[in-house]
């Protein structure tokens, strides 16, 4: 049997991290230029069930039944395998590589989870549908994240930018004009789980205080929304300068990200602001085009560990 493989690509939220953990809608869109990716490999002659998965990114090389119960991975294989009524499966490689920083909010946990149902379900011969494959990597989220909002898992999934509100469908944001965004890693690793609960426990203290605070991000993607649509770019910088503020205030920004931040603008950046759950990880800037070089020069000489540069384009209906 033929290897099969598939990929997934990363995701940046643009607007509304943490709020939508409370509720509130935000944004986010699929970034092509950093993928996971699964290839799947029959192993004749190893006894049927035994599964080897080998993601030399992680320093992992073992049998899946050497893996903690609750890791991931194991995770991931054990719902697949209900949800496609399968008691075993036959012995097969897993070969598991992801370009995608780990724990910097560019979605690699659910990239990876994506990438492997979608390899092993073909592999099996029963492909999953979308929903399916959003619905089980959400599990796997719950080990990365704790409580997850559902965010990364969708947006990766349907590979496309989304308006996102937890528990409710998610709706495909149509984009009036192309786009650039400048994602800059700050190279500091941070928990997502972590940064979630810091936020919870300030919450808790100051309620009302908080509850502003994430309708008016509420508000900021109401207004990024029909800005997007518009393709109006230098609101949408403000917004983007706007949310980062409030991100501050909610206590999840560092002297890093800011400077980051200050630096993007200093350079000609419409906008900018941290990305995903903060405390490190990657600032996004919104670019113009002519400036892309420099703002990137900029941020590496401020100390970004890596930039990439990614294009939102236009939905072709409104080509
Ligand atoms: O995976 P990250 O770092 O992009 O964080 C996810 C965004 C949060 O809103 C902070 C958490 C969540 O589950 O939505």
């Amino acid at each position: 049997m033929p290897a099969i493989s598939a990929s997934a690509p990363g995701k940046a939220i643009l607007f509304g991290e943490h709020a939508v953990v409370y509720q509130r809608p935000a944004i986010a869109v699929p970034v092509h230029q950093v993928r996971a990716k699964a290839v799947v490999m029959a192993r004749p002659g190893a006894p049927s069930g035994e599964v080897w998965i080998d993601a030399p990114g992680i320093g992992l090389n073992t049998r899946l039944d050497e893996l903690p119960e609750q890791h991931p991975f194991r995770t991931l294989i054990q719902l697949l395998k209900q949800a496609m009524g399968l008691p075993h499966l036959p012995a097969l490689h897993l070969h598991i590589t992801s370009t995608i920083p780990l724990a910097a909010g560019l979605g690699s946990g659910a990239a990876v989870s994506v990438a492997m149902l979608r390899s092993l379900s073909a592999f099996l011969g029963h492909p999953l549908a979308d929903q399916q494959v959003c619905e089980l990597s959400y599990e796997a989220e719950k080990y990365y994240h704790g409580t997850p909002s559902g965010i990364d898992n969708t947006v990766i999934t349907y590979s496309q930018p989304i308006l996102f509100t937890r528990g409710q469908p998610y709706q495909i944001l149509p984009v009036g004009g192309q786009f650039t965004l400048i994602i800059a890693d700050s190279g500091i690793q941070s928990s997502t789980a972590e940064m979630v609960q810091g936020v919870r426990q300030r919450y808790e203290q100051a309620v009302e205080t908080y509850e502003a605070r994430f309708d008016a991000m509420a508000a900021l993607v109401e207004k990024a929304r029909h800005a997007i649509q518009k393709a109006q770019l230098e609101l949408l910088g403000q917004l983007m300068n706007t949310n980062h503020q409030l991100l501050q205030q909610i206590g999840v920004s560092t002297p890093q990200l800011d400077e980051l931040v200050r630096v993007a603008g200093q350079a000609g950046a419409l906008g900018a602001k941290l990305s995903g759950a903060g405390g490190g990880g990657n600032i996004i800037a919104l670019a113009p085009q002519e400036r892309v070089d420099s703002i990137q020069a900029a941020l590496r000489q401020a100390g970004s560990s890596r930039t990439l540069v990614s294009h939102i384009h236009p939905t072709v209906a409104n080509r």
